[in-house]
């Protein structure tokens, strides 16, 4: 089985390693569209298009499904595509059903691309949840995802100086859990939560756009419980820029879950 995964970078990656604990067996390619990224601050129209060749790309390799790992690729492109697709193509947005329910009380901080945050999809999915709209802080943090799609030398530093400058004003006292709404904050997952000198749950949509994936190939789910991660994955990386580096970028930050990656 063949699963096209895609993003504008690194980011999906936290969604890949989703899908494997499911699909260990499966055979991925990973496409990130380094050349265009970051999408955030784009227009709709041009990750619109970007989305789309990427798609055109996945089939031309045969893929099974085509994951979009990008919630703002989602946002931009998931109907429009969908409406002409050949094979299951799962999108991911903000986990914000999930943290209402776990959460009943108070806030919940939704960190997002610009794009997503001004999405019609991001407003439907809020008009569709009772409380949601009074309950639920979207705060769009642009130049964050180029932060951690950099992995440069100091990037954890300038991560950090960014949240306590634009994320932390809005953690105020009344937020029970911090959704991430944008598949590269998965990557600092540990210093967003501890952010607010509190411990701040955080969710992303990774597990379910992973468990919606199987559904949609037909696989069964065994159990409601996470099977664990896989010691080895095959995965093609196709990068539209700066491949080779970004390539040795991607297997360090599967190792460092302990996932060795082989390429067909
Ligand atoms: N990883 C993407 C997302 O989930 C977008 C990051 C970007 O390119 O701005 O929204």
């Amino acid at each position: 089985m063949r699963i096209g995964v895609f993003d504008s970078g690194i980011g999906g990656l936290s969604t890949l390693i989703a899908c494997l604990r499911y699909l260990p067996e499966a055979h991925f390619l990973f496409y990130g569209d380094t050349a265009h990224s970051p999408y955030g601050d784009k227009s709709p129209e041009q990750v619109r298009q970007w989305t789309e060749a990427a798609y055109e790309w996945f089939i031309q390799a045969e893929v099974d499904a085509v994951v979009l790992a990008c919630n703002t690729a989602t946002s931009a492109a998931v109907s429009p595509i969908r409406e002409y697709a050949d094979v299951p193509v799962i999108g991911i947005e903000p986990a914000i059903k999930k943290a209402l329910t776990l959460y009943p009380e108070g806030k919940i901080l939704l960190l997002a691309t610009t794009m997503t945050v001004a999405g019609a999809k991001l407003e439907q999915l809020l008009a569709q949840l009772p409380d949601a709209r009074q309950r639920v802080m979207p705060l769009a943090c642009p130049g964050l995802a180029e932060r951690i799609e950099s992995q440069g030398a100091d990037w954890q530093q300038q991560v950090r100086q960014y949240l306590h400058r634009q994320v932390l004003p809005a953690c105020t006292a009344d937020i029970q859990a911090i959704v991430l709404g944008c598949t590269h904050y998965c990557w600092i997952r540990d210093l967003s939560s501890g952010l607010a000198g509190r411990a701040i749950p955080t969710l992303d949509g990774n597990d379910g756009v992973a468990r919606q994936l199987c559904r949609r190939l037909d696989i069964p789910l065994q159990t409601d419980v996470c099977p664990e991660l896989p010691g080895a994955a095959s995965i093609d990386f196709h990068f539209t820029a700066e491949a080779a580096a970004k390539t040795q970028v991607a297997r360090q930050l599967l190792a460092a879950h302990g996932i060795r990656t082989q390429s067909s």
